[in-house]
């Protein structure tokens, strides 16, 4: 499974990206207000970051609207992936962008049908939105594992990305599922490596090391 991670923040993906275990990056509106930066810029900054894939969402949400700004966003950098909503005119956006070869993002998935219906249109990516279903009492996990089987059955190319991932478990779950990527916040990616017997059984390990004198170089 890929690892994206969901931030505009450049120093935090900095760090994510120097563990050399990081395939990519996905932003949107919310993230970029956070960083409080110009959006084109900031885009343009993580595709230097990386050759992996990035996603950077429209903010209309009219088809024409869409088009454009999919093709200005897509002209920032050849890896940047243009986020769509899923909407009737996400989807004829999705479409069009598709057939000029301008890789894609639908996004705000919460039911296998929409994800059905975003691979029909083409999409590169599936965001399935795990952590919003579950704030509803919701499955989120069993979304991941429904379209990985559609999407299985018939055949379908797009990527399962699993979205909205609100801790380690979560990832270690759509890992197990199938997801094809996740797009994990910096704050959960740091938490995947720790275990506090790693860092005990580290800490004795280092002592007794030094109680015997001896040096391996
Ligand atoms: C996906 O691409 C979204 O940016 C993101 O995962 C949404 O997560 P949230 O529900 O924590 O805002």
């Amino acid at each position: 499974m890929k690892i994206f991670i969901d931030t505009a923040d450049t120093a935090e993906l900095k760090k994510a990206f120097d563990t050399g275990l990081v395939d990519g990056c996905t932003t949107n509106p919310s993230l970029i207000a956070k960083a409080g930066r110009d959006f084109k810029e900031v885009i343009a900054e993580i595709c230097k970051m990386t050759d992996g894939p990035v996603s950077a969402e429209v903010a209309s949400t009219d088809y024409e609207t869409m088009l454009k700004e999919g093709r200005v966003l897509a002209d920032i950098a050849q890896n940047v992936v243009v986020k769509l909503p899923l909407t009737w005119d996400g989807l004829k956006t999705c479409s069009d962008l598709t057939a000029d070869n301008i890789k894609t993002n639908v996004t705000l998935c919460f039911t296998a049908q929409q994800a059905w219906l975003a691979a029909k249109a083409g999409a590169t990516y599936i965001s399935p939105f795990i952590g919003r279903l579950d704030d509803l009492g919701m499955d989120g996990m069993e979304l991941i594992a429904e379209i990985r089987a559609l999407y299985d059955a018939h055949g379908y190319e797009t990527e399962v990305l699993a979205a909205s991932i609100r801790s380690a478990a979560h990832v270690k779950d759509c890992a197990i599922v199938g997801a094809d990527v996740a797009t994990i916040p910096p704050s959960v990616f740091n938490k995947l490596l720790y275990h506090p017997l790693t860092a005990n059984g580290l800490d004795a390990f280092e002592k007794d090391w030094a109680s015997t004198g001896q040096s391996i170089l």
